[in-house]
């Protein structure tokens, strides 16, 4: 592990979903840092173009994957091959995530099911090999991309929210289980960022630079922090949310 001043740099980094806008600019700090990463998405064509844009900005080693991260079948082999081409691991990122349909959802659960099996099932399965190997070695950081939407469910978004909220509770409970084994999980709840996810949203060019929400990201690892609000104005909104009584709150269009 290299040391930049007082903050130690991860050398080993696993991405998963590292084509999502979010992960490739987390990606681009740790390789000018002269990281080790080792890259799993879906999408091949934009997959080679994330790791070429990568090395050539200092990476020290890049390898891929290509998998659909929603077989969790395939999780402990990919995992395992991740692990052993890294020569071991320092910090696991997940990244990858839907959006989904919120009205389709409303009246199909095969729908909403697709979505909560993306953003929660399939993260599960990743964290649950995850911990267990880092465990084993009594070090490592997961560092798993949650959402402000699932500190309280809202009518607009509520089947994407709730699979953040128990994406949010199950690393809770982890970090209470495992934190003290030396194993750090930090929750990451974004407020709305500039991405592809978020492209068609209305107001999206006033969201956050993904730029800036990178660099959080990268600080935060590397202090080891719990739970990341970013921008960090998003916590104490959160925190109003979180508490307006409910016989307000069901009559509010948010
Ligand atoms: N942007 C925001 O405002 C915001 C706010 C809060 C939380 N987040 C969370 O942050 C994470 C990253 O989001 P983003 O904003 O960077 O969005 P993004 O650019 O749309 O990235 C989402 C990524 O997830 C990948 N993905 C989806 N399903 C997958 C699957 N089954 N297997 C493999 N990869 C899959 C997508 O791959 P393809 O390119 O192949 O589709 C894409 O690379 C997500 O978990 C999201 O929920 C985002």
């Amino acid at each position: 592990m290299a040391t930049t001043g007082n903050t130690a740099v991860q050398r080993k980094i696993l991405v998963l979903g590292a084509t999502s806008g979010i992960a490739e600019a987390t990606c681009r700090i740790w390789a000018t840092q002269g990281a080790s990463l080792f890259l799993v998405a879906r999408n091949a064509d934009k997959l080679a173009a994330v790791s070429a844009d990568l090395r050539a900005r200092g990476a020290a080693f890049v390898d891929t994957a290509v998998a659909d991260l929603d077989d969790t079948d395939s999780h402990p082999a990919l995992l395992a091959h991740a692990v052993n081409s890294l020569g071991g691991l320092d910090v696991a990122y997940l990244a990858h995530g839907i959006l989904g349909d919120q009205t389709r959802a409303e009246q199909e659960f095969n729908t909403a099911a697709h979505i909560l099996h993306t953003n929660f099932m399939a993260p599960v399965s990743l964290v649950t090999w995850l911990a267990n190997y880092f465990v084993q070695r009594r070090a490592g950081v997961i560092a798993v991309l949650s959402s402000v939407a699932g500190d309280r469910g809202r009518k607009s978004n509520y089947v994407y929210g709730s699979s953040k909220a128990g994406l949010s509770a199950f690393l809770d409970g982890l970090r209470n289980r495992i934190d003290r084994e030396g194993v750090t999980v930090l929750t990451i709840k974004p407020g709305p960022t500039k991405t592809a996810m978020t492209s068609a949203m209305k107001g999206s060019e006033k969201f956050a630079d993904v730029n800036a929400v990178a660099k959080a990201i990268v600080t935060a690892i590397d202090k080891r922090v719990d739970t990341l609000y970013v921008p960090f104005q998003w916590q104490p909104i959160m925190f109003v949310i979180r508490h307006i009584p409910e016989r307000v709150f069901k009559k509010l269009n948010l």
